[in-house]
């Protein structure tokens, strides 16, 4: 039998700042269909591995390879046109913007970007628009498409950021921290959402503090701490592993 490719696989990764090892020697699989979360405490390296797999940051060691193809060194926008794209923050949605436009916006940049050109013609403004409602829908933001984005409560502002990573039409999205200063009940949306992409074929890469909800919705999960991976399994190999109860009872964080 042929050998499965992974969709995404991390090997040997490492990245210092001077004499930091923010991300040492970290290796993992991920499969296509899998949802796949990063913990760990505070300093962990969690950002910085998403930096090192959106290109955002080069690594110091190591190789990432995407769909088979190694995508070590790439520029971000290169990474983003593979495929990777991780969820708009906050500060990066256009606050005078209605929230459809911030959706039609991001579903635009992609198509400006192959090949680079400063034309939009009729027919992808239509897309753009069908693309943008059909999101907004599925992330329960339609009611809400005529508001000025700065006009959102927070937890739609994120939401909105989830919103307009999808309309660049990732086939991974890296999430960092998408339920922090999310209320309960976003939170819960939050989670149901995930299932809804999934059946959308995109997956997605986890980084969260709330371990109750990574464990409840992944389906493995990488633990980092000072750098290193010291776990990688189910979450109920994950929450009974020693080396793992132990690096949280070591910080403020609990695990679940
Ligand atoms: N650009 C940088 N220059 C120097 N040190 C950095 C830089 N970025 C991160 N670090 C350091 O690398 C380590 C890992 O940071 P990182 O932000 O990846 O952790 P994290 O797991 O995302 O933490 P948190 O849960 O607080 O978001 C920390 O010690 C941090 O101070
Ligand atoms: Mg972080």
């Amino acid at each position: 039998m042929a050998p499965v490719t992974q969709l995404l696989e991390v090997t040997g990764l490492s990245k210092r700042f001077r004499g930091l090892r923010a991300v040492d020697d970290v290796s993992f699989g991920m499969a296509k269909g899998e949802l796949f979360g990063i913990i760990g405490p505070n300093g962990a390296g969690k950002t910085t591995l998403f930096n090192l797999i959106t290109g955002t940051l080069s690594p110091t060691a190591g190789e990432i390879r995407f769909r088979g193809d190694a995508i070590t060194g790439l520029k971000p926008d290169a990474v983003a046109r593979r495929g990777i794209v991780r969820t708009f923050q906050a500060t990066t949605i256009f606050r005078d913007a209605s929230v459809r436009d911030n959706v039609r916006r991001a579903y635009l940049l992609r198509t400006l970007h192959q090949p680079a050109r400063l034309t939009v013609y009729r027919a992808e403004l239509q897309a753009a628009d069908a693309e943008a409602g059909e999101i907004l829908e599925l992330l329960e933001l339609d009611r809400v498409s005529a508001q000025y984005a700065r006009e959102l409560p927070y937890g739609s502002q994120k939401l909105l950021g989830v919103a307009m990573a999808l309309a660049t039409r990732p086939r991974l999205l890296l999430m960092d921290e998408p339920a922090a200063g999310l209320n309960p009940s976003e939170t819960r949306a939050l989670a149901a959402l995930f299932q809804r992409l999934r059946g959308r074929g995109i997956d997605i890469v986890l980084v969260e503090h709330d371990v109750r909800l990574v464990m409840s919705v992944c389906d493995r999960i990488l633990v980092l701490n000072y750098g290193r991976a010291i776990a990688l399994g189910r979450p109920d190999e994950i929450r009974t592993d020693p080396q793992v109860i132990e690096a949280y009872l070591g910080g403020a964080d609990d695990i679940a």
